[in-house]
């Protein structure tokens, strides 16, 4: 089973992005092992290098050794939400440490708006590119999240939705094997 680190860029208990990661986690089992990491990072300091915040520790280690990275992301104002910024940076110092490096990585992001985070993957997109991740490119994944997309259970309700994000994650477990 392959492990994927999963970075929900949201701090919201409620957040649709959690909720939306979580049922691709069900949707993934015996796929996938999911790692969800604790988001509420300090704010990138070069500074609080010379004592790294336990957090980020646990952050870089996680990307280090995960088989593939999942962002799942907000868009706000058609950009990246200062939370999936702030460990991305972290992530990628100190200089000539950039845990993303190689890593095989996808996204994807949940809005109530038409659009489902369009914006905001297309900046996240070219971030991960600089960083020398090998981002899959191929299906996009643009969520515009209506309460009924996840059941009681916190599944993905609709099956044909399930089955097209099922697919998503196929791809994904196909293009962790090509970068390898
Ligand atoms: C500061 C801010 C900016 C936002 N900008 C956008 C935007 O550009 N596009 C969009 O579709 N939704 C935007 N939204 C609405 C978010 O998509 C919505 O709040 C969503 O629930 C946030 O994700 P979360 O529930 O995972 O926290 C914005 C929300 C906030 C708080």
């Amino acid at each position: 089973m392959k492990s994927i680190v999963v970075l929900v860029g949201s701090l919201r208990k409620d957040s649709i992005n959690g909720k939306y990661a979580h049922a691709l986690g069900k949707l993934a089992a015996g796929q996938f092992a999911f790692q969800y990491i604790d988001m509420d990072l300090p704010l990138y300091n070069e500074d609080l290098w010379q004592s790294p915040p336990a957090k980020v520790v646990a952050l870089k280690e996680a990307i280090a050794n995960a088989d593939g990275i999942l962002i799942v992301s907000p868009e706000y104002n058609r950009s990246l939400p200062a939370v999936t910024k702030n460990a991305i940076d972290w992530a990628s110092r100190p200089f000539g440490q950039n845990a993303w490096k190689g890593k095989a990585v996808a996204i994807t992001g949940a809005s109530p708006g038409a659009q489902g985070t369009a914006a905001m993957q297309s900046q996240l997109r070219s971030s991960l590119v600089i960083l020398g991740t090998a981002v899959m490119g191929d299906p996009e994944v643009y969520i515009s999240f209506k309460p009924e997309l996840i059941d009681a259970d916190g599944a993905i309700a609709n099956e044909g939705t399930a089955k097209f994000l099922k697919g998503f994650l196929d791809n994904f477990d196909a293009w962790i094997d090509r970068v390898k």
